[in-house]
């Protein structure tokens, strides 16, 4: 089978289509003939091996999973011995980041566990673009942040993969909902449902005295306490991605923070959950929530798709198509 194949950390450019073996299902273990990838911020990290902290657990001198892609959606080609609930045929989709991603390949070998049946509404490349961003983003609002119906909740960050499911999500379960984002992703945020929606290029929203009830950071560049003034006295402050050394400081500090006012600092760490991931399913399928797809591409495209991935500026998910869905014939007069 093809796969786009990494042996060595680096920029896009170390990644080579190769042919490998196809992977034979364990125990537990589902095959999946992948028809399509999202990228995520991860899969970007687990290329450069940056922060270097990271290559303690996914390989210190070169990469542990020679190959990238941790939401895939595809349909069932075999199953292992005790597979219970998939059979061949089945129409899936899940995060693989638990269970060593891979879903940059024709075929990749999946625990059992990690996947849902894809909803029948979405074409494979749609529910590809959902399972990490949109998951990452119900546990930052919902399990880290509490959120409740009436709320009033900021997206920081809203036009990329987790923001554009938070800013849908966040209107789903009740809240009022203001979208930070660049000039160009205005309409964008507006177009998900934002109430509210704030140009960090014209505006700081630390500034102007918001009260939140909940702020969920996508895009963490500058020290916590400078949301203090935008929280609500009892505000709960989320974040989710940013810079590493902003991670960090709500990692170490954040919980003696919130110790000093009404106001807590966390650092959320979203770990794949069918549970989630079905909650979702139910959203996609009531029509609240759909993914933003900027743009496709083949899978020999995917260094190209990393790259503009890796310049921080996505409008919600890439996705790389792995097979075309063969376009049914027309019968015959
Ligand atoms: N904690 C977890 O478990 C977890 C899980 C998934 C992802 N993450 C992290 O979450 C972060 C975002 O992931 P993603 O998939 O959404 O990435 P993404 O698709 O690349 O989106 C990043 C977004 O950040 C926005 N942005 C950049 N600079 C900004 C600024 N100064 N102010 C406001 N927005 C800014 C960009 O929007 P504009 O173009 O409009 O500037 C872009 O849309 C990454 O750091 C990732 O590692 C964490």
């Amino acid at each position: 089978m093809k796969a786009m194949v990494y042996t060595r950390y680096g920029s896009p450019d170390v990644l080579e289509l190769k042919e490998v073996p196809k992977p034979v299902p364990k125990a537990g273990e589902v095959l999946v003939r992948v028809h399509a990838t999202a990228l995520n911020a991860a899969d970007w990290r687990l290329l450069t091996g940056t922060p270097r902290l990271l290559r303690l657990m996914f390989g210190l001198f070169r990469p542990k999973h020679p190959v990238l892609g941790a939401d895939v959606a595809g349909r069932v080609e075999a199953v292992g011995k005790d597979v219970k609930g998939f059979g061949p045929g089945d129409e899936v989709f899940g995060d693989l980041s638990g269970s060593g991603l891979g879903g940059l390949a024709e075929y990749v070998c999946v625990k059992e566990q990690a996947l849902a049946p894809k909803p029948p509404r979405l074409a494979f490349e749609e529910a590809a673009a959902v399972p990490m961003a949109a998951v990452t983003a119900l546990q930052g609002l919902r399990d880290a942040g509490g959120i409740r119906p009436g709320q009033k909740v900021l997206i920081n960050g809203a036009s990329g993969g987790v923001g554009t499911f938070a800013v849908q999500i966040a209107k789903a379960l009740g809240a009022r909902v203001t979208a930070v984002c660049s000039s160009q992703k205005v309409d964008l945020a507006r177009s998900l449902g934002a109430d509210h929606v704030v140009d960090y290029a014209k505006e700081d929203f630390t500034k102007s005295g918001g009260s939140y009830d909940l702020i969920l950071d996508v895009a963490a560049y500058r020290p916590f306490s400078e949301y203090r003034p935008a929280l609500a006295p009892e505000g709960v402050y989320v974040l989710v991605g940013g810079h590493f050394s902003r991670i960090l400081q709500v990692m170490l500090r954040g919980p003696w923070a919130s110790r000093r006012g009404g106001q807590r600092f966390r650092a959320l760490m979203a770990k794949p959950d069918p549970a989630d991931l079905a909650f979702v399913s139910g959203l996609l399928e009531a029509g609240k929530v759909m993914p933003v797809i900027e743009r496709r591409y083949p899978l020999l495209e995917a260094a190209e798709a990393l790259r503009h991935l890796g310049q921080g500026h996505a409008r919600g998910k890439l996705v790389v198509t792995v097979r075309q869905e063969p376009v049914p014939s027309s019968p015959s007069a």
